[in-house]
This record gives C-alpha cells, sequence and structure tokens, in this order.
C-alpha cells in the first residue's frame, strides 16, 4: 500500500502533528508523516526528532523576504516528496508562491467554527468574549484568502459560562486531535488535488 506523504508545517506545541505521528504507526493508516517546517524553533520539532522524521526551520532571517522563505520550504517539501501540506499551528500567512505550488494540497486546522472568527490568531479568547454558545474547530483548504478555503470537516465544541481560554482550549484541542487524522485518512482515499 502506498501511504499518502505528508508535510507538516508548526510554529508550537505540535499536539496536532503529534497525533499524527501517533496515527501513521499504524501501517494501515494510509498517510505518513514525511517531513516538518517551522517558522521559528519550537516545542513541535522536538516531537518530529524523538519520531526520527526530518525537520527543518525556516527562519524568515535566513531568506530575503517572505517569498523567498515560502519559496525555499516549498522546495523542501517536494525534495521529500510531499503531497499534502498540513498547517498545524503554524503561524505565518503562506505566500502565493508557496499555495500556488501546492494548490488543493495544503489543509489547516483552525480553533473556531469557520467562518466565524476567521483571520484570528485568538479565535478562542474572542469567542469567550463574543458571549457563543458553542464554538469549535475546523479543517479546510488553504487558499490565499485567509481562512477562507472550502471547508472540509468541523466538529462543535459547548462554551460554558465557567470557561477560560485555556479550559476551552483543552476541549477544542482534544476535538481536534480526533478530527485531524479522519480529514487526513479521507484524503489519502481521494484524488489530490483537492478543489479548491
Ligand atoms: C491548534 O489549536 C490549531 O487549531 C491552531 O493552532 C493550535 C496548534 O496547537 N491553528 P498544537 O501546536 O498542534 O498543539
Amino acid at each position: 500500500m502506498s501511504r499518502l506523504r505528508v508535510g507538516v508545517l508548526v510554529s508550537g506545541r505540535g499536539s496536532n502533528l503529534q497525533v499524527l505521528i501517533e496515527a501513521g504507526r499504524d501501517p494501515f493508516y494510509p498517510a505518513r508523516v514525511v517531513m516538518v517546517c517551522a517558522n521559528r524553533e519550537c516545542p513541535a520539532l522536538d516531537l518530529a526528532k524523538k519520531a526520527s522524521i526530518s525537520r527543518e526551520v525556516f527562519r524568515l532571517a535566513r531568506f530575503p523576504d517572505r517569498k523567498a522563505r515560502d519559496l525555499a520550504m516549498a522546495r523542501t517539501l517536494q525534495q521529500h516528496g510531499v503531497e499534502l501540506v498540513v498547517c498545524a499551528g503554524y503561524d505565518a500567512i503562506l505566500e502565493h508562491a508557496f499555495t500556488r505550488q501546492f494548490a488543493g494540497r495544503i489543509i489547516n486546522i483552525h480553533p473556531s467554527l469557520l467562518p466565524e472568527f476567521a483571520g484570528t490568531m485568538d479565535a478562542i479568547s474572542r469567542a469567550i468574549e463574543s458571549g457563543v454558545a458553542e464554538t469549535g474547530c475546523t479543517v479546510h483548504v488553504v487558499t490565499d484568502d485567509v481562512d477562507q478555503g472550502p471547508i472540509l470537516a468541523q466538529r462543535r465544541v459547548e462554551v460554558r459560562p465557567d470557561d477560560t481560554v485555556e479550559s476551552l482550549r483543552e476541549r477544542i484541542q482534544a476535538e481536534e486531535h480526533s478530527l485531524l487524522p479522519v480529514v487526513v485518512k479521507r484524503i489519502a482515499g481521494q484524488v489530490l488535488p483537492l478543489p479548491v
């Protein structure tokens, strides 16, 4: 069985990366993480290292501009034969030079029920402040319009009156961790690129 080769972009803790790494340990899971790219040093890179997965930091300071950085990252992913790019807590906006090369092959996980709280890095605190009764998480295709690409799957999470950002994040991430491997598995059974 040939398995979908996944590249994961990270900036932070890497808990979503970790669930994909673990899913790929099952030889019958149809995808596996083959490359991890980060825009800074972060704990997610240690998870990749522990799992003996290739990894590289593409710090902006190494490049003349964002376009050059993203082109270098795209080249590295292509050299690793990556067929699907997963943004899992990657906090930089991808340049068109990158999205064009992987059109229909990039997905992102966002901690809200998109289109609610789109284009924000603090979707969880915004959900609490705005007083909504529920929020959740969304996996969507990445396009040049930030957080606007086609939605692939969502999970709902109740917002409780006593929630803090931390308590709500914990429940949203629990849903992310069960949703992301399911969506990646589904994509592995589809013809790529996905419609954008
Ligand atoms: C996730 O909550 C995801 O929705 C958001 O960034 C967070 C990344 O968490 N885009 P982790 O690094 O996977 O733990």
